[in-house]
């Protein structure tokens, strides 16, 4: 699908990949319209990027879906691309007695929920469209988890099988499904609630080349884009899945014993 002149929706814009999607897609002359929980960000966004349209969303409340799309069928009806991108990754330790049962399970309303919804509202106007495409953003993390982002992996593993239910569902109709799963990339998400040595002292992917990535593979019609390291673990997790989930796990150990130190 060739990305000038369409019009397109990314959830979560305001900082880190969405952005610079954002970013490089106005460059391109489409109409490109971003949502985030943040009016503060979204008005930084806006004087950052000449041209973007924002609107305030929260991609794991139901009724601001509906809002975004009443909001969406009125101003851009042509909608041709969806881009599910909005997503959090915390650091979560399951002996952590602290935390609460909304609390814990956030990741999961953001990062699954969320695009499930967001698909089941907008797909209506993406099958009217002569070419249309959903994207949905996992993670390299979909394929080997982190064991000490355990809802964060849960959440990426399922938006793989999600995105390939949907591919097949739609496999008659214009709607491409396409799974753009980043290695880690240097973000506010990638920096935000890990260490370095949580990280395994791996840096990340620059976020340009990382929606170079993107933007090429969509217009190639590839149907999973995996930049770097998530190519490696895609395939680590097939020929030798124990070993890679034990590597990611290493992080994990170091946790459980500072949680057993504290009790
Ligand atoms: N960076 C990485 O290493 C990496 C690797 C693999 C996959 N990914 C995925 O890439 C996507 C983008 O991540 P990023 O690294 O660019 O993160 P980021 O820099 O933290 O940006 C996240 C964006 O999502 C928005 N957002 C968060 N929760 C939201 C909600 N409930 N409703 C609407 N918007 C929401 C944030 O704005 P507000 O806070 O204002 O809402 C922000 O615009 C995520 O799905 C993430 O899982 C990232």
């Amino acid at each position: 699908m060739k990305l000038t002149n369409r019009t397109i929706l990314i959830t979560g814009g305001t900082s880190g990949i969405g952005m610079e999607l954002a970013r490089r897609l106005l460059e391109r002359g489409n109409r490109v319209v971003i949502t985030g929980r943040d009016q503060t960000k979204l008005d930084k966004a806006r004087q950052a990027m000449p041209g973007v349209e924002t609107i305030q969303s929260d991609a794991s409340d139901p009724a601001a879906i509906e809002a975004l799309h009443r909001e969406m069928s009125t101003r851009f009806p042509g909608l041709d691309v969806l881009v599910n991108n909005a997503g959090i990754m915390r650091k979560l330790d399951v002996r952590d007695a602290s935390r609460s049962l909304v609390d814990v399970s956030r990741e999961i309303e953001i990062n699954l929920s969320g695009p499930v919804r967001m698909v089941q509202q907008f797909l209506p106007l993406l099958l009217a469209r002569p070419e249309a495409a959903i994207v949905n953003v996992s993670s390299g993390l979909a394929f080997v988890p982190l064991a000490i982002a355990p809802v964060y992996s849960a959440t990426k593993a399922a938006m793989h099988s999600y995105s390939q239910s949907l591919r097949l569902q739609l496999g008659k109709t214009k709607v491409a499904v396409i799974e753009l799963a980043p290695p880690g990339t240097e973000t506010p998400l990638f920096n935000g609630d890990f260490t370095k040595e949580d990280l395994g002292g791996v840096k990340g992917m620059d976020v340009k080349v990382l929606v170079e990535h993107a933007i090429a593979g969509i217009e190639k019609g590839r149907t999973e884009i995996r930049p770097g390291v998530s190519n490696v673990l895609k395939w680590a997790s097939r020929v030798v899945p124990n070993f890679m989930a034990k590597q990611l796990g290493k992080t994990a150990d170091r946790m459980g014993a500072r949680t057993a130190q504290a009790t």
